[in-house]
């Protein structure tokens, strides 16, 4: 079982919103404390949580306080005014004091088990993950850099502390077009050995750069975190109809081309949450009991992948004619 389904597995927290700050423009930083004053599970850097916002929308944000924090809870939301108006809704209906759904965090981002240095790429509100990393590897002694790029400087969300406490370690890059050196940056995998790794969370642009700048033999070693499945991965995939049989009651319920299993399940009552729709939250997890899955998310492992044990049922589809689905 991934980390995905586990989190589906627990319940929803109910949390209060203790402080709220603006820390660049556009950018807003939420405190969270259990309503309960139960402890919040602990987290590990890289995580992230589902936030029910007041407009009912579901999100995605990145933990990015100090990880193994059970008191509180940190994120920070930049507000998207071409967005669909989840993050309209945390600035603008959200006030200390107001109460939220959010969900166990989960991870798709971790750090890698290495005691190798760590090449951390931050893009704008990309940071939030990457502030949880930089204090993992500063309490453990790990060695870092951080290359941090966004339209300026007052949009760089905790740049001027992180330059105030870690001079040495932190290089920005500011402008209005893309500034980071992304290949110089790649680059420094090899320059600093085979333990490095390179973490890397921004717009979907950044990120490509850095998947393009890599090559095949150091690609185990970059990491990515998406909010936002690429734009252009639909249209490259083509997809093939197939049957999912639900395991509990043997009913058999064709996939059209152009359908997702989600859309299908759901058609026919059967009610699995969902919040990305695109591959990239983990929500829509569900078991896989016989078939063979071709994995079309941004999330999944290459090893769970292999595994075959599990499909996030929004964009993935089956190799063969029929999926058999826990469900
Ligand atoms: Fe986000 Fe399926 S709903 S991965």
């Amino acid at each position: 079982m991934s980390q995905a389904t586990q989190a589906l597995s627990g319940e929803l927290r109910l949390v209060r919103v203790v402080a709220m700050q603006a820390v660049a423009t556009d950018v807003m930083h939420f405190e969270l404390c259990a309503a309960d004053g139960r402890p919040l599970p602990p987290f590990a850097a890289g995580a992230h949580i589902d936030v029910h916002t007041p407009a009912g929308l579901v999100r995605q944000y990145s933990l990015c306080g100090v990880p193994g924090a059970t008191e509180r809870y940190a994120i920070a939301v930049k507000y998207e005014r071409a967005g669909r108006g989840g993050s309209a809704s945390l600035h603008g209906d959200v006030e200390v004091g107001s109460a939220l759904g959010i969900s166990a965090p989960r991870n798709h981002f971790p750090l890698a088990d290495s005691t190798g240095h760590s090449i951390l790429v931050a893009g704008g509100i990309g940071i939030t993950p990457i502030l949880a990393m930089i204090e993992t590897l500063q309490g453990a002694g790990r060695s870092w850099e951080l290359h941090y790029g966004a339209r300026s400087a007052g949009h760089a969300a905790f740049h001027a502390d992180l330059v105030a406490r870690f001079p040495e370690r932190v290089q920005g890059y500011f402008g209005e077009t893309p500034v980071l050196p992304v290949q110089n940056i790649v680059d420094r995998i090899d320059v600093l050995g085979d333990d490095t790794h390179l973490y890397c969370c921004g717009p979907g642009g950044l990120m490509r750069a850095v998947a393009a700048a890599a090559r095949p033999e150091v690609a185990a070693r970059v990491h990515f975190e998406w909010f936002a499945a690429p734009a252009h991965d639909a249209a490259e995939q083509a997809s093939q109809p197939f049957e999912v049989e639900v395991a509990s009651t043997g009913a058999v319920l064709p996939v059209a081309a152009g359908e997702s299993a989600l859309a299908v399940l759901r058609a026919h009552g059967i009610d699995i949450p969902s919040s990305c729709e695109e591959g990239v939250c983990g929500t829509c997890e569900v078991r896989v009991l016989a078939g063979h899955v071709e994995h079309r998310d941004l999330l999944l492992s290459e090893a769970e992948r292999q595994s075959n044990q599990c499909m996030m049922v929004c964009v993935s589809r089956a190799r063969n004619e029929r999926l058999v689905l826990d469900l």
